[in-house]
């Protein structure tokens, strides 16, 4: 066989629409909501004593990607390329997922998940139970994983007060995604948006700045601020469309 293919048996639906929403892992993001929509084909016999199970697997394609390579860098570990196989990068020969997401519920062709690392719109492919008999191995070696460095993330309570006034008006999950983001490798510019700025270092999300230091293992995140100059702030020009949520910002925390 030289060529197979597949159907979607459905679609992803859930808030993150940019790479970066999504955590590196299913289980890093124990608010993540979402549903795979089945695809009214499918008969709803297949999903008949599913409902016991917490956790199933989805396998689905990683559509985004067009490309692969054989050595990648991943978020953790990023000093070193490692060989795709010995990572779970979405750039491979073959752009197949999987995640071991938390089952909520079941309604119709909906079937709800929590703890995902999918984005919106994502074909999947398949639907197994996760079952500790065969997916559970507990103490097995984790190769270069094993040496790295985790970070802890803190919150100053002005950075904590923004980000959640952020939060609420972007209806995205910043908390979990500043987190993602920071603990492993949180200075490292080849894999993220982040530069020096003065005596801080400078996460960049949109058009957001998160500043933050690092102490002895621990992030420690400083504030907030908007990644607009007052100048480009009263210019009518609004490429992104964002412009009134900064103007509210600057209004609810003067400078
Ligand atoms: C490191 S991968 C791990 C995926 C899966 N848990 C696995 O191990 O195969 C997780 C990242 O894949 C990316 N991703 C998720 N869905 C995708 C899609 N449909 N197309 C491209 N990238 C996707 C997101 O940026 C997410 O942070």
């Amino acid at each position: 066989v030289d060529r197979i293919e597949f159907q979607p048996i459905g679609f992803f639906c859930c808030d993150n629409t940019q790479r970066v929403e999504a955590p590196r892992q299913a289980t890093l993001a124990p608010n993540s909501c979402g549903y795979v929509q089945l695809h009214s084909s499918i008969p709803l016999s297949v999903l008949e004593d599913l409902e016991g199970f917490e956790r199933i697997w989805l396998i689905y394609h990683f559509h985004q990607n067009s490309t692969w390579k054989p050595l990648v860098r991943p978020p953790r570990g990023a000093e070193k390329k490692r060989g795709v196989f010995a990572t779970r990068s979405p750039y491979r020969p073959n752009a197949i997922g999987m995640s071991c997401v938390r089952l909520e519920k079941m309604d119709g062709h909906k079937i709800w998940c929590q703890e995902h690392d999918l984005l919106n719109g994502t074909p999947i492919l398949d639907i197994k139970p996760y079952v500790e008999l065969s997916d559970r191995f507990d103490q097995t070696r984790q190769g270069w994983l094993e040496n790295l460095v985790e970070y802890s993330v803190d919150f100053s309570r002005q950075s904590q007060e923004k980000v959640k006034w952020l939060e609420e008006k972007l209806g995205k999950n910043l908390f979990d995604l500043i987190k993602n983001q920071l603990s492993f490798e949180p200075t490292n510019s080849k894999i993220k948006r982040v530069e020096k700025c003065g005596e801080y270092f400078c996460l960049s999300y949109r058009t957001w700045r998160f500043d933050f230091e690092l102490t002895q293992g621990t992030v420690s995140l400083v504030d907030l601020r908007s990644g607009y100059s007052s100048a480009e702030l009263l210019s009518q020009d609004d490429p992104y469309q964002d412009k009134d949520i900064h103007r509210l910002f600057l209004e609810s925390f003067p400078l």
